[in-house]
């Protein structure tokens, strides 16, 4: 029997391939230095029983379907899987699968990462600090705003948001969260702008879909107060990057901490320049151990759906 045979996308650290390598499969990795272009992507999925691919790879309903008859799985080294068509691989038949559980953690770390800085405004600081502009300590410098004492909203509650949650907590802040169902845990808010117009630190939490497109737009960033702290390591489409730009320049909220984007790897220029603005490259799940069990997470999904097992980590319509 042909061995089946398995692209990956990318180079991924080290370890991550071994579920698929113990599995005897034939495993296809592309290059390291640049992505597949969509037209190489659907060349070689002919070819392949499974894929492992990242965020940056844009699975569509054209790719998809050149993998018709054979591809039977397509694992995303990420939590998020709006880079995929999942319409259309429910309608060929293809399993999707996703790196969720294993990267909560690392991701809550960063976005309490950008809680602390923004608030704190360590960009600003350190900018001027690299640039020489630094004059010497001065009482009303740099002056930030407390974490401790304050209230964090959490617009989500899965678990990344959770995670925030616990840390927020050790940090003396007081903890409300918003979901489209209710929780029935403390805390919960009904109405996402009351969650806004309440809370001092708001932080994202939720996937990227058609009802979360823009969820806050310049309406939602007016409700918050003008001392408010916007985080969002989620997706950057969910935040209007032009309105929140606008609010900063023009202070009517106090910062923003950004690890994504709406065009990734560019970045609003109104952004690039706003005041009180801390902005990281998508790096929340990035640490070497996170990132290897996400790779090692996705490989082992495909050879379960390739093996006729089910997969830990199915995502469905
Ligand atoms: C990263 O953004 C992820 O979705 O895992």
């Amino acid at each position: 029997m042909t061995p089946k045979r398995v692209l990956v996308t990318r180079h991924l650290p080290e370890g991550s391939l071994d579920p698929l390598n113990d599995a005897g499969f034939d495993v296809v990795q592309h290059g390291e230095t640049s992505p597949l272009t969509p037209d190489e992507l659907s060349d070689e999925i002919r070819r392949v029983d499974g894929i492992v691919c990242l965020l940056t790879d844009r699975v569509d309903r054209r790719i998809l379907e050149a993998g018709a008859g054979r591809l039977r799985v397509v694992a995303n080294v990420a939590v998020g899987y709006d880079n995929i068509d999942l319409a259309a691989a429910n309608d060929l038949g293809v399993a999707v699968c996703n790196t969720p559980g294993v990267l909560d953690d690392t991701t809550a770390d960063l976005a309490f990462l950008l809680i602390l800085a923004a608030s704190r405004v360590m960009s600003d600081a350190e900018r001027d600090l690299r640039a020489g502009k630094w004059t010497g300590w001065a009482v009303n410098q740099y002056l930030g705003q407390d974490v401790h004492g304050r209230t964090l909203g959490l617009v989500g509650w899965g678990r990344i948001a959770r995670r925030v949650a616990d840390r927020a907590r050790g940090f003396g802040m007081q903890v409300f969260h918003h979901a489209r169902r209710p929780s029935g845990e403390s805390g919960y808010v009904s109405e996402l702008d009351d969650l806004l117009r309440a809370a001092d630190v708001v932080s994202i939490h939720v996937p990227l879909r058609e009802d979360t497109y823009h969820l806050i737009g310049p309406r939602r960033i007016g409700l918050m107060k003008p001392t408010a702290v916007l985080v969002n390591t989620a997706r950057g489409p969910i935040v209007d990057e032009a309105a929140l730009a606008e609010a900063l320049h023009a202070n009517r909220i106090f910062a923003a901490g950004l690890d994504v984007y709406e065009d990734e790897p560019n970045v609003h220029p109104r952004l690039l320049s706003a005041p009180r603005t801390v902005l990281l490259p998508h790096v929340g799940s990035a640490s070497v151990a996170t990132r290897t069990a996400m790779g090692r997470l996705a490989s082992r999904s495909v050879v379960d759906v390739l093996c006729g097992r089910l997969p830990p980590t199915l995502v469905t319509v």
